[in-house]
């Protein structure tokens, strides 16, 4: 798929975000009428280290339909999965390198350095020795920085060998960084993730990547969604996001971008009401349910108003709320009757024919 700058034809659509087609019944209130998707938030990151390829892979066995990594580039160029801008709360660094520059950016290290590293458990609900119960990680050094293009490995040997089809979020995070943006569309090429059935939303707080990351996929033949993050907002009683470099309208999102991801605290019934008018999923950042309980009372009401997908540490719960509310197929007993009844005035109509 082309993205929206360059787009022919919207019905040509056949990503993640696609529409019902007409006349097809809508399951789900959603804007495709399927079911809303749980996005692994940085991994599985409630219970073991965040944005590691065993956290990701955890969260794969969880349910998890996306993958959701940070993606940052280090300073020769390589680019790695790690939310904060600094190597300090999620990593050993302090306790093996000399601050750099007062303190220990990403970018003032190099993929080797950073490999050197291991990720420790920050989720409320993980171990100190970062395990989960029952899960051994199919890899070594599950819990290193992984690159981009590892975590792609891992989403193709997971889905090949479970058949399932998990797509990937990754988020170019702040600040702008044009390099940045291309080189992520550069790895999606390289490792063959440019098909709509590969399921790729590029996300960004900063509306000029979302833009620079929609050029650079045309430039490159890569399909791909894209979804504008930020904080729900109006000016002028418009529906807008504000996103790190500033204030964008829904209206403007919407000739760039496929969605929005949007913090759930401002989520209201009339926004979602507003994106979909528009064309545009939301989805809603970041659920931290601590128990399942607690995840139906945060995730309920918004699913209830049309919620297309979310961003949660915890998919288990994510995944549990998401499938009760599957519509429950017609029992077998009830179906048969109907069925029988449909044959029956087939039969009718092509007897009245013959006559
Ligand atoms: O990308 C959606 C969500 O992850 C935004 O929050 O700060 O965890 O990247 P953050
Ligand atoms: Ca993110």
């Amino acid at each position: 798929m082309m993205s929206k700058l360059t787009l022919v034809s919207a019905t040509l659509m056949a990503t993640a975000f696609s529409a019902p087609m007409a006349g097809a019944a809508s399951l789900y209130n959603t804007l495709s009428g399927e079911a809303p998707v749980v996005v692994a938030h940085r991994g599985a990151s409630g219970y073991l280290p965040e944005e590691t390829l065993g956290g990701y892979e955890l969260a794969m066995q969880m349910g998890a339909d996306y993958i959701e990594p940070d993606i940052q580039m280090t300073a020769d160029g390589a680019l790695v999965a790690m939310h904060d801008s600094t190597l300090s709360r999620t990593t050993n660094v302090a306790a093996i390198f000399e601050a750099r520059n007062g303190g220990y950016k990403v970018s003032d290290f190099t993929l080797a350095e950073i490999k050197s590293l291991t990720v420790v458990p920050t989720g409320a609900l993980s171990s100190p020795d970062s395990t989960y119960p029952g899960f051994t990680p199919s890899m070594t050094d599950a819990y290193k920085v992984p690159t981009l293009g590892e975590v792609l490995d891992l989403l193709t040997e997971y889905n090949t060998t479970n058949g399932t089809e998990i797509g990937i979020y990754p988020e170019s995070k702040t600040p702008y960084n044009s390099a940045q943006n291309q080189a992520i569309v550069a790895t999606l090429k390289d490792k063959g993730y440019d098909e709509p059935s590969d399921k790729v939303i590029l996300q960004s707080f900063v509306f000029n990547s979302i833009i620079e990351m929609a050029e650079a996929s045309d430039e490159q033949g890569v399909s791909a969604s894209f979804a504008q993050l930020g904080s729900v907002y109006t000016v002028d009683g418009e529906y807008g996001v504000y996103g790190s470099d500033g204030f964008n309208t829904l209206t403007d999102i919407a000739g760039v971008a496929d969605g929005v991801g949007v913090s759930s605290g401002g989520i209201t019934e009339a926004f979602i009401t507003a994106a979909h008018d528009l064309g545009l999923i939301v989805h809603a950042y970041t659920f931290r349910p601590l128990s399942e309980a607690a995840a139906f009372d945060m995730i309920q009401p918004m699913l209830d108003w049309g919620l297309d997908g979310f961003f949660t540490d915890y998919t288990d719960f994510g995944r549990l709320v998401v499938d009760a509310n599957a519509p429950a197929p017609v029992p077998l007993p009830a179906a048969l009757p109907l069925l029988m009844a449909g044959l029956g005035g087939l039969v009718m109509v092509r007897r009245r024919k013959a006559a």
